[in-house]
Parts: C-alpha cells; structure tokens; sequence
C-alpha cells in the first residue's frame, strides 16, 4: 500500500524519544486519539492537525476503563491493518498503538470529579465512562505532550469532559472539537456502525431525521415536553429501536432543559439502540 511514510510504535519509550527530536526542532505536535476501526471522521481529524501544519500523531487503544459493559468491549470492532493504511493514506506522521500492560502497567485508581456535567447523559447512561476516559486520555495527553488535540463533536460531551481534565490538569494542551461526520442518509459516522445488520442500518437512518425534525420544532417554538414525547414516539413505533435518552441541553453546560427561553443554544442529544448496537448522535438546534 502506497502513502506516507508513517512511523509506528508500541512502545512509551520509542514514542518518546522520537518526539522529544520533533519538539527539539521546534515543531509542535497535533494528537488524535483514537479507539481504531477509523471511519472518514477520524480521518477529518487528521486532515484538520495536518492543515495547521503540526506533527501529526494518532494514537489507537481500546480502552478497557471505559466500557461499562464487557460485551460491548469485547465486541468492539478491530481493524488494525485497514486503520494503518487509511492513516498511511491520510498523511498521518507517527501512530501509537500501545498494549494494555502499557498503558497501565499499574491499575490506575484515580477518580476524577466532573461535577453535574457526569450526571447527565452519557455520564448517567454508562456510570464509569467518564472516569475511563479521563483516565486514558490523561494519560495518552503525558505520553503524547501535544500541543493541540482533536476530537469528533457525535460524542459532545466527551469534548467537554476532555475540556474540563484539561482545566483541572492544568496541561497547556489546545482541545479542538471538530464537526461531526455523516453518510450520505445523515447516519453520524461510528465504529459501531460496521456492525449493523442491513435491516438496522436502513433503520439507523431514522436517527438524524428525528434530530432534523426537533430543530425544525424547537426553532417553531414548540414546548420541549412535545418535542421529547414525538421522538419517543415515533421510536416506539418500531420494535428495533429503543431509546435511552432523547434530551435538549444548554450546548455550554448540557443542563437539560425544560423551556426553549432558558438558554443561547440549544442542542439536541440521543442515544438509542437499533438491534444491540448503541449508537449516539447531536445536533445543534440555535
Ligand atoms: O472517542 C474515543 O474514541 C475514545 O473515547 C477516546 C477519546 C479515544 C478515549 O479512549
């Protein structure tokens, strides 16, 4: 497979001895982390740390911290060897690809404290989640030192948490939140999505129009509690689906709301099942 010349490593102390040359020539260092099966949106991440001009490093680790349920972690999809020529091809410049007895070659205890921003969502849907990805990603942040870091926008509140450990950690690290990716039918692009059937992918396309048609009412000025019982209605419809959250937030500080008049921006958040595969979605609704 042709493309560009990209280093990879296994290794913490291989990494490091690499980029401490790349910071020695006064280059800074954009970092995608990433949990592999990469789609076109983690390559949009990758295209948006190459445009600025930085060194580029993905790094893929399924994190087990992170996964609440064992089967989903299990389960995850894997592709290492489609996921490293797609970098190749991307221009990405080095790729981590770490073990697990690298990552935490001790079990790590810390519990972080993200305040009502964990009680939320994704945060009250999968307890554990945050503090897993708080962990791994501070410590792929020390691996790593970026300088500025990239993530996808489907999981928004994941970008918010990432803002707050960087706050809390006090790191001089850039986070960049970057728009969601979708397919052409509007399905946000996700690892998970490889592992619909045809019949839940066809359906998995109802998910975006919903979050259309709540804009559409949200901008009418239709209450909330409508908004929310039509969504859940028309999942209720059709045994395929079942729906864990549907919820219209403050986009700055994900406070569900109840009145359109609370807030700036609104944003919309899903998250519902097609068959077993779990997947989450966003819109912003102005
Ligand atoms: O968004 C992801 O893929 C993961 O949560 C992340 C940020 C790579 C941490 O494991």
């Amino acid at each position: 497979m042709q493309g560009h010349y990209m280093l990879i490593f296994e290794r913490n102390s291989e990494l490091k001895i690499h980029l401490d040359r790349i910071r020695a020539e006064s280059r800074q260092i954009g970092f995608v982390p990433t949990m592999g099966a990469l789609h076109a949106g983690h390559i949009s991440l990758i295209n948006e740390s190459k445009k600025r001009g930085l060194f580029t490093v993905c790094s893929i680790f399924v994190n087990p911290t992170q996964f609440n349920d064992k089967k989903d972690l299990e389960n995850y999809p894997r592709t290492p060897q489609a996921d490293i020529d797609m970098l190749r091809q991307s221009g990405c410049d080095a790729l981590f690809m770490p073990t697990t007895e690298e990552v935490y070659p001790k079990e790590d205890v810390r519990i972080f404290n993200f305040g009502e921003l964990e009680t939320v969502l994704e945060g009250a849907h999968r307890p554990g989640h945050f503090n897993g990805v708080a962990k791994v990603v501070s410590i792929l942040f020390d691996k790593v030192h970026p300088d500025v870091a990239f993530f996808g926008s489907k999981d928004y509140q994941q970008v918010m948490i990432v803002k707050a450990l960087v706050k809390q950690l006090n790191l001089p690290i850039q986070i960049v939140p970057c728009p969601i990716i979708r397919e052409p039918d509007g399905l946000a692009m996700s690892s998970r999505n490889m592992r619909l059937t045809k019949e839940e992918r066809e359906a998995a396309k109802l998910i975006p129009l919903l979050l259309n048609e709540s804009k559409i009412f949200f901008k009418a000025q239709k209450p909330i509690s409508e908004i929310k019982a039509f969504i859940a209605s028309k999942l209720a419809q059709k045994s395929i689906y079942k729906l864990e959250y549907f919820e219209i937030c403050n986009s700055e500080s994900l406070q569900i709301l109840t009145d359109k008049k609370e807030v700036k921006q609104g944003i919309a958040l899903i998250a519902c099942f097609v068959g077993n595969i779990r997947l989450i979605d966003n819109l912003i609704l102005d």
